[in-house]
């Protein structure tokens, strides 16, 4: 064993006789039938987020195989371990609220076990996070395996892919023009392989950005998930894991930069990814003390081109993606742009890949040349103004053009159940140029920043044809939606924002050009409300959610816990 390599015998328990521990540890370990052979090797941890209540993992135990087939060929010992897993549609209130303790569980099981590097395997939009954010905590060598996105299913001939789909056809049975009958028929169509969402997702935008981290294989993050390429990058990813658990680098801090985040800010924008990925991407680098300003995202928006054609707001899907050139093609689009000399886990450079001939040829349908783009500018910016002074988010490739400079009404409704209680009434006094403003649904919020900002059209609008208004809200939005909305509002209404201070009729004025988002209402008149503010009763009074209500950030650093976030 090397230097570096402490395999079994790494991080002893304490019982006062380190002799003790040794002998007790490699007994208990015989007992699972290794040799003694086995158990001097090096050790390479398998932190896996297989669960029954997470449908994009279900693929698991065959990677986890594969991976294990790497490490051993390798010669070191695959040990494959469990930690919380989020599956996305299965937590309440939401699976953000539950990141942070993912994120907890992950670092701590990678410090407090005998391993000298780890695999994470994760795919669902809060894993990706949470397992990254945990490792680069807890610093130990770390490789990630993404679970690779689902297969599109069909319906009347036509292409379906969760879930942006799923809000298409939602809408058209809000709507009324598809029946009871055909939407339970979708619903059996719509998920119906392994892997994440078949858009460019919160998932799929997730991998895309860790790959650009550096702390994936090169050319790994869109293999779709039942793909026998996805099973070979597992076995190859144990088999560096292996190397790295010997040589005892690269830790995550060597690829998680300043320059890396930026580089993955830069293709966020031009694969015009999902809102949430700015969150997460916040909290990932925030582990390291690297910030990502409003200002210098907005930058980076400014003159990055969006490039990829996909849903939600394009047409194709990942398993396109990935056949047109997946990050490669992306990476080329933007190359003048992309810092050379940040490295990935291979120790190749950016400028090294970017230099590298492409076996096969970019296909312009999905990912277009820089010299073509679908907009010349990136699909993600952040506002400021009197109505978040603090920043919010607006995804504007998604949003309606006539609808990226508006000034209107508010509509407002103060909490989810105030939503879901009052859209559809008949006697809602609303127009489609109205403005619908969803208060206490942020990080701090007892929704747990719920992904409720596509807020549904009201249906006596979506009958009249009416598909898009301009919403804001301090919630978030899932990747596979799109509109005109305005997310992230902060500070949130939960916490006094000005947000809070929104009533019905008053007016909000959205100026993409701007980047602004502005409350048209006196400061006196504000003075006025905010004094007749109730402080919002904290409902969560015990155990993690205490911890999280007590401890959770803003949106803009990522919505993670003070004391895990490492200050700059
Ligand atoms: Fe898991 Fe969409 S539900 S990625």
């Amino acid at each position: 064993m090397s230097e570096h390599a402490k395999g079994l015998m790494g991080g002893l328990t304490n019982y006062g006789d380190p002799e003790f521990a040794r002998y007790l540890r490699r007994s208990f370990a015989k007992s699972m039938g290794y040799t003694g052979e086995s158990l001097d090797k090096p050790i390479v941890g398998i932190c896996t987020t297989e669960s029954g209540f997470n449908n994009c993992h279900r693929h698991f135990p065959e990677l986890i195989e594969a991976v294990k087939r790497g490490v051993l060929a390798a010669g070191a010992l695959p040990v494959t371990f469990p930690v919380i897993s989020l599956g996305e549609v299965f937590l309440s209130p939401t699976s953000l609220v539950y990141r942070n303790l993912m994120a907890m569980a992950v670092e701590e099981m990678i410090r407090a076990q005998p391993m000298d590097s780890v695999v994470l395997l994760g795919g669902c939009d809060k894993t990706v996070p949470g397992l990254l954010m945990g490792a680069l905590s807890a610093g130990k060598p770390a490789s990630l395996v993404a679970a690779g996105p689902m297969m599109t299913g069909r319906h009347k001939g036509e292409r379906l892919g969760a879930c942006t789909d799923c809000r298409r056809f939602w809408g058209q049975f809000r709507a009324g023009s598809v029946d009871q009958e055909e939407i339970d028929r979708i619903e059996g169509r719509l998920a119906t392989t392994a892997g994440t969402c078949a858009v460019m997702g919160t998932a799929s935008t997730m991998a895309l950005v860790a790959e650009t981290l550096g702390m994936m294989l090169p050319g790994t993050s869109a293999i779709p998930a039942v793909h026998a390429d996805r099973l070979r990058a597992a076995e190859e990813t144990g088999a560096l894991a292996a190397k790295m658990a010997v040589t005892g680098g690269p830790t995550p801090d060597k690829l998680v930069t300043r320059e890396s985040v930026e580089n993955a800010l830069r293709v966020l924008m031009a694969v015009s990814g999902s809102t949430n990925a700015v969150i997460h991407l916040a909290a990932v680098a925030g582990r390291l003390g690297i910030d990502i300003e409003l200002d210098r995202l907005n930058e980076i928006s400014d003159e990055t081109p969006v490039l990829v054609d996909l849903k939600p707001v394009g047409n194709g899907y990942m398993e396109d993606f990935h056949h047109a050139g997946g990050l490669d093609g992306v990476l080329q689009g933007i190359k003048d742009r992309l810092v050379r000399d940040c490295q990935d886990l291979t120790g190749l450079t950016m400028g090294e890949r970017l230099d590298r001939e492409l076996i096969d040829p970019i296909d312009p349908t999905f990912i277009r040349p820089a010299s073509d783009p679908i907009d010349a500018q990136g699909g993600l910016i952040a506002l400021k103004g009197s109505l978040a002074p603090g920043g919010a988010i607006l995804k504007r490739a998604a949003a309606t053009p006539e609808l990226l400079e508006h000034e209107g009404r508010a509509v407002v409704f103060t909490s989810l159940d105030d939503l879901s209680a009052r859209i559809d009434d008949p006697d809602l006094d609303v127009t489609a140029d109205d403005v619908l403003v969803l208060q206490n649904a942020g990080p701090r919020s007892p929704s747990g920043m719920p992904e409720a900002g596509y807020l549904p059209i009201p249906k006596k609008l979506g009958r009249a044809g009416v598909k898009d208004m301009v919403r804001i809200s301090d919630a978030r939005m899932s990747g596979t939606a799109f509109g005109t909305i305005v997310l992230h509002v902060t500070p949130e209404a939960d916490l006094g924002g000005p947000l809070a201070l929104v009533r019905d009729g008053d007016r909000i004025r959205l100026s993409a050009t701007h980047k602004s988002i502005d409350l048209l209402v006196s400061e006196e008149e504000l003075e006025r409300r905010r004094a007749e503010l109730v402080e919002p009763k904290g409902e969560w009074d015990r155990g993690y959610r205490m911890l999280y209500r007590d401890h959770v950030l803003p949106a803009t650093e990522g919505c993670d816990f003070d004391f895990l976030r490492k200050q700059g």
